[in-house]
Order: structure tokens, then C-alpha cells, then sequence
């Protein structure tokens, strides 16, 4: 693989919405995501909530059995979480902000206020091995801390940008892609790497993918949202597809 390659981690979560919806076995996301892998996803992403609104426990158990790429498995920075991850020991392990009302994963990590906390909370992980990336909004105090604190990887969170450019506020969207692509550089510049996501659609990737700091993007609501249209495996070769042009 180029180094150059920008990878794509498919996230699963809202098949098991989906599946949820109905209490029942379908659709199986672990079938979305052995697919997702044959279509070239270099990982999948899996979000296990505090309240397991879509991904279970049974759905991480498979994943580690079934998966051949990476899973970068997201959680809130709970003792419970922490212990799961310590069991299953995934590739990666993205520590994300979660709060029980929200309807998604709604701002970045609040990292330079719980410093000390997280610090402690991530080396266990680090020591079995995981990779550890904290899910953070583009800001340079913010940066400096998830550094500070020995995380190897920041995600940033793409969503004020997608929303603003999906709202019609395009001088806002502007300013957003400014400082993705401002902070970027910056946490490349401290030897972090660069991941980013978040309502990423056809629409937004390009100018995302196209930051040369960036080595990965995951995204997942909207591909799950083709997939009804066009089948996953055609949704994703789209995407995967604009992330080449744009990288080009
Ligand atoms: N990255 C992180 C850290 C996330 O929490 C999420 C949403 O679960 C995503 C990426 C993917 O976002 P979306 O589903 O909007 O593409």
C-alpha cells in the first residue's frame, strides 16, 4: 500500500440500528462488514454505547472473531469499556465523547480538562497493545493535550463542517475546512496521526481526503444510507473512489 493510501474504515453501527429496530437477528452487521471488508474497507468501525443502542456486546465478540482488517472500536472512557477493550484488545480503540441523550456522537473529547484522568485511563490500553486515538474537535489546546497524554492518534470531528456545508452555510463550512486542515498539520507536526470523520458524505470528503496529513476516514451513516439505494459494496467503491481522486 502507497503511503500515500488514505484508509477507509466503514462504520457498522447503524446496520444494527437497524437490526434494533425490530429486536430481531437482520440486518446482521456482521455480515455488512464482511462485505464492507471485500469491498475494500481497510477497517471497520464499531461504536459499543454505554446503552447499546446499536452495536451489542455479541457484535464485538463476532467482529474479533470474523474481521481479517482492523477494528477500531469506539468507546466512552468508562471502567466497563475499558475493561472489554482490555479483553478483546482490538487494533484500535477511538475514546469518544458520549452522553445517553444525545442522538450522536455530538462534539470532540473534553481532553485538557481531564488530563490527569485520561492519561491514566489509556495506558492499560496502550500496554496491551491497542492503538489509542482520541475523537476531538479541531482546536490546538485540545490537540496538545490528546499528544500530552500519549495517545498515538487523533480523530477530528468532521460534523460542524458537514453540517454547516449540508445547511447551505458555506462561508462557515469555509472556516471549518480551515481549521481541519489548519489543526491537521498541527497534530502532524507533534508525530500524532490523523484521522477524521463524522457525517462525511459525497458530498464533503474530497476536501477532507485531500489534507495530506489525514491517514484515515470513518464514515458510516451515510454509506449505510446508499446502501438501500445502490447495495453497500457499489456505496462504499463510490466512496472509496472520491477518496482516491481527491488524494490523487
Ligand atoms: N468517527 C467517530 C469517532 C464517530 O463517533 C463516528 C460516529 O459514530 C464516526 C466517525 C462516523 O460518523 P458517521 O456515522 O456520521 O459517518
Amino acid at each position: 500500500m502507497s503511503d500515500n493510501h488514505l484508509r477507509l474504515g466503514v462504520n457498522i453501527d447503524h446496520v444494527a440500528t437497524v437490526r434494533n429496530a425490530r429486536g430481531g437477528a437482520y440486518p446482521d452487521p456482521l455480515r455488512a462488514a464482511k462485505l464492507a471488508e471485500e469491498a475494500g474497507a481497510d477497517g471497520i468501525t464499531a461504536h459499543l454505547r454505554e446503552d447499546r443502542r446499536h452495536i451489542s456486546d455479541a457484535d464485538i465478540d463476532g467482529l474479533m472473531e470474523i474481521l481479517s482488517v482492523p477494528l477500531n472500536f469506539e468507546m466512552a472512557a468508562t471502567p466497563e469499556m475499558q475493561q472489554i477493550a482490555l479483553r478483546h484488545k482490538p487494533h484500535a480503540v477511538c475514546i469518544v465523547p458520549e452522553k445517553r441523550e444525545e442522538r450522536t456522537t455530538e462534539g470532540g473529547l473534553e481532553v485538557a480538562r481531564e488530563e490527569n484522568k485520561l492519561a491514566h485511563y489509556i495506558a492499560p490500553l496502550r500496554e496491551a497493545g491497542c492503538r489509542v486515538s482520541i475523537f476531538i474537535a479541531a482546536d490546538q489546546s485540545q490537540i496538545e493535550a490528546a499528544h500530552r497524554i500519549g495517545a498515538e492518534v487523533i480523530e477530528l470531528h468532521t460534523g460542524a463542517y458537514c453540517d454547516a456545508h449540508a445547511e447551505g452555510r458555506m462561508d462557515e463550512a469555509a472556516r471549518e475546512l480551515e481549521s481541519l486542515r489548519d489543526m491537521s498539520a498541527f497534530a502532524h507536526s507533534l508525530g500524532l496521526e490523523v484521522h477524521a470523520g463524522h457525517g462525511l458524505t459525497y458530498d464533503t470528503v474530497k476536501p477532507i481526503a485531500a489534507f495530506p496529513e489525514v491517514r484515515e476516514l470513518n464514515i458510516g451513516h451515510f454509506l449505510i444510507g446508499e446502501a438501500i439505494f445502490r447495495g453497500l459494496t457499489p456505496a462504499i467503491a463510490e466512496m472509496r473512489r472520491l477518496m482516491d481522486e481527491a488524494r490523487a
